[in-house]
């Protein structure tokens, strides 16, 4: 809820369910922050008045912005909007340069609005609100000798304890002003040092996380990519220095956009520590002509007193309630399997259906046709543009291959790039003037393809038409977008030369717009996300996508890393995970196939890998794998997601939202033999409640053993010979049972403890085998309480 509360000064309460924020208007005008964190009983303008630092002179060498209060400098004050040249010298959420060439802003208060209603933005994605319980308060600032107008916008969603800001500068005045930089939310903090964790990588190794703690000084993190990039996810949270998954305050923020982005956390003179966050000012210059206005996306914050994992549960609601939207929102999604990593791009319809066949037998629901299937296209030199499938390849086309898919009892999917083109293709030769190129200068490659000039109003309309086109012309229910390279050369050719500053903003506008357009068109149709994997992984995608395809590295171990990573802001329901091929083709890598489908069904679970290889054992496997997804996918995909341990050991707790049901996972990277004993702690339990904890039994693999067979053997067995094999197939060994009943409490605080690790000293069916890169999956359920019995 938001509160006005005026007293000698005009006032605002922001109040989430566990979150107060908190400012005020200071004499001069300049919206000062007041608080932020826990939430905080503030009953009228007194006590909010209590809150408001005291300033008698100002401190240092600082400047007095304000002859009639010489007591304020705007450098020493924690305020909500700071811009340039008015003695803040920290880093500004607004910077202009006015027709005159100069920079200097001042933004004092003019207004402020109070709504129950969230409009939607122009022509960005935002948050949305279907249970009417969202606050918006528009408090609108001027800086009357320039005639500007600064609205910035506060969402406030009380059940998840989120608080959204934006910011929408409007020219009022009679001449064009340059924006330089307009961020999408600054908080100012008192006190340092905070720690900074943020989420840097890679292609492949997206979603790295590391905090530093920062003493003094600014540390920036941005991408200058062209999208949100898997360099570094707009993602960030700033914390306590000793805050853990349980305890210490946490600031979370994120932005709802996909292209270049930024952020700083600076120290400033008088030990404050100030946030921003928005679009990348780097290369950014917007031309405002009079009368227009500029908005920039929409930033997400949270506040958790209580450690990392209330933190990401609170991320994670609002990304289900307020981000993700559409058919697909709620609904359990597919098993599907994707021909990629099965075949790359040597495809045909005879394949196609014969992996088809496979993954019906093994319980598959969606079949994914990958890259490879149109045009001349058969590596990444040609075709991109040319949306028409190869007949050579597909001779009855999307439609008859679609169709023989769907006779199998399979739904049909296929993957695109729209925003690309290759010079190798005949709309490259039809509309060079449709990408972003310079005109005349030689270009940078990427992937062999070049963007196309989405910015151009005549490229989204193209691509709306195309795209509907190809997803009418067959029964059609998933679609991955991809998008493999990151911007170079940015250049629109139907932009003037003083408008190229916004040719990165426009471009993302224009992917927004065709993205709306096409999901409002085809609103069945399971879209995915993708970029090179997790290049564009965003909360702007997943306003039109409600899935991600996290990141093009399938091995289990780093995609362990890689889903703990995203788990810090994003959702299991958001992240598309894949089954692959041991050795894995990203690292070479031989995991158990147990391991791979644990660590992929903590999220949206596919498989990706030539199931026709497989011998029959795996099949077997794979088959229970989906079945047992089945019957946990409600709470895989759409229960609450905790981490334990991280490190060597992954520790994770998926739980139904009554806490009725979870799954846990323990994996652990290396062996270690100086550990046979060990718990298993799960998260996010009922704790009054008694739960049956239990595995599933697997039968131990007696090559695991290796050499260590001769121990027991009447005739020598050399390993990996036939006989070894043959031994395998008859000799299946009891594994490890864990069957307990204990209450949530003891689960969550004291662990249960479980059968010991194996560590050279012996083995029979109390010992857990748990070599390098095993992994188990424990099953909670809650047992009806007595009382609830006799009722
Ligand atoms: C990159 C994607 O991330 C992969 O999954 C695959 O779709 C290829 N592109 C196809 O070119």
């Amino acid at each position: 809820m938001i509160r006005r509360l005026d007293g000698q000064r005009p006032g605002f309460v922001l109040d989430t369910a566990h979150t107060t924020y908190a400012f005020s208007i200071l004499p001069t005008g300049h919206a000062e922050h007041l608080y932020y964190g826990g939430r905080i009983p503030i009953r009228d303008a007194a006590a909010l008045a209590s809150l408001a630092e005291k300033h008698a002179f100002p401190a240092g060498n600082t400047v007095v912005c304000d002859p009639s209060h010489p007591e304020y400098a705007l450098e020493e004050l924690s305020l909500e909007v700071s811009a340039r040249g008015r003695g803040d010298v920290r880093d500004p959420f607004v910077e202009i340069v006015h027709a005159d060439g100069s920079r200097t802003s001042d933004f004092t208060f003019r207004s402020a609005e109070i709504t129950n209603e969230k409009p939607p933005f122009r022509a960005l994605p935002g948050s949305y609100d279907e249970s009417g319980a969202v606050w918006h308060l528009c408090l609108t600032l001027e800086d009357k000798s320039r005639a500007l107008a600064l609205e910035v916008h506060y969402y406030v969603y009380p059940e998840c304890d989120c608080i959204c800001r934006s910011a929408r500068l409007v020219n009022e005045g009679a001449e064009p002003v340059q924006l330089e930089r307009l961020m999408s939310t600054q908080l100012d903090l008192p006190g340092s040092p905070w720690a900074v964790k943020c989420f840097h990588g890679a292609w492949i190794s997206e979603m790295r996380h590391d905090s530093v703690v920062l003493p003094a000084g600014r540390l920036v993190f941005d991408s200058a990519a062209g999208s949100s990039s898997s360099r570094v996810n707009p993602l960030f949270l700033v914390h306590a220095p000793d805050a853990n998954e349980t305890s210490g305050e946490v600031y979370g923020f994120n932005l709802i956009y996909s292209g270049d982005h930024y952020a700083s956390v600076e120290v400033g003179a008088f030990g404050k520590t100030r946030v921003v966050s928005g679009l990348q000012p780097a290369g950014f210059r917007f031309l405002l002509a009079p009368g227009e206005s500029f908005e920039a996306p929409e930033a997400v914050m949270t506040w958790s007193g209580s450690g990392f994992a209330e933190l990401s549960l609170r991320l994670h609601r609002f990304v289900r309630e307020h981000i993700v939207r559409g058919a697909w929102k709620k609904k359990e999604r597919p098993v599907l399997l994707n021909s990629w990593e099965a075949c790359y791009f040597n495809i045909s319809e005879s394949r196609l259906l014969s992996l088809a066949r496979a993954a019906k037998d093994v319980g598959v629901e969606l079949f994914v046709m990958d890259d490879g299937w149109f045009g001349e296209r058969s590596d990444d030199s040609h075709s991109l543009g040319d949306w028409t499938e190869n007949r050579k390849k597909l001779p009855g086309g999307l439609a008859g291959l679609a169709k023989k898919v769907n006779d199998l009892g399979l739904r049909f999917g296929l993957w695109v790039e729209p925003e690309m083109v290759n010079v190798q293709s005949e709309l490259y030769r039809a509309h060079p003037d449709w990408v972003m190129q310079i005109p005349g200068k030689p270009h940078a490659e990427g992937r062999n393809q070049r963007l196309l000039d989405l910015s151009n109003p005549a490229v989204q309309d193209h691509l709306i038409e195309t795209m509907s086109r190809v997803f009418s012309s067959a029964a059609i229910s998933y679609v991955k977008w991809d998008c493999n390279r990151i911007f170079s050369d940015a250049y629109s050719p139907c932009l003037p030369a003083e408008r190229q500053g916004e040719v990165g903003y426009r471009y993302v506008c224009g992917l927004y717009r065709v993205m709306a357009a096409l999901t409002e068109r085809f609103p069945d149709i399971l879209f995915e996300g993708c970029a090179s994997g997790g290049n564009r992984f965003d909360l702007g995608i997943l306003c039109y996508f409600p899935q991600i395809w996290a990141s093009d590295n399938t091995d289990a171990v780093c995609r362990a890393r890689i889903q703990e990573g995203y788990s810090f802001g994003y959702p299991p329901s958001v992240l598309g995970a894949h089954v692959s091929a041991s050795p894995n083709h990203q690292t070479l890598r031989d995991t158990p196939l147990a391991t791979r489908f644990h660590v992929a069904s903590f999220a949206l679970l596919g498989y990706e890998c030539d199931l026709r290889d497989l011998s029959a054992d795996e099949k077997r496997e794979i088959r229970e794998q989906i079945a047992l997804y089945k019957k946990w996918r409600e709470v895989l995909q759409f229960g609450d997601f905790y981490r334990g341990r991280s490190g060597n050991v992954h520790e994770w707790t998926c739980v139904s939202p009554d806490r009725r049901r979870a799954v846990g996972l323990l994996l652990r990277e290396l062996a270690e033999t100086d550990r046979p004993s060990e718990r298993f702690r799960a998260r996010g339990l009922d704790p009054d409640a008694t739960y049956q904890f239990y595995n599933l039994m697997r039968r131990v693999d007696v090559r695991c053993f290796g050499s260590l067979i001769n121990t027991l053997a009447p005739i020598h067995v050399r390993p990996d010979s036939v006989m070894h094999d043959a031994i395998a197939r008859v000799v299946k060994m009891p594994g490890e049972t864990e069957n307990a009943l204990l209450s949530g409490g003891a689960l969550m605080d004291a662990g249960i403890p479980l059968h010991q690790a194996y560590c050279g000293t012996g083995f029979n069916e109390e010992v857990r085998v748990f070599p390098d890169f095993a992994s188990r999956l424990y099953f909670m359920e809650a047992q009806a309480s007595a009382s609830a019995k006799k009722k």
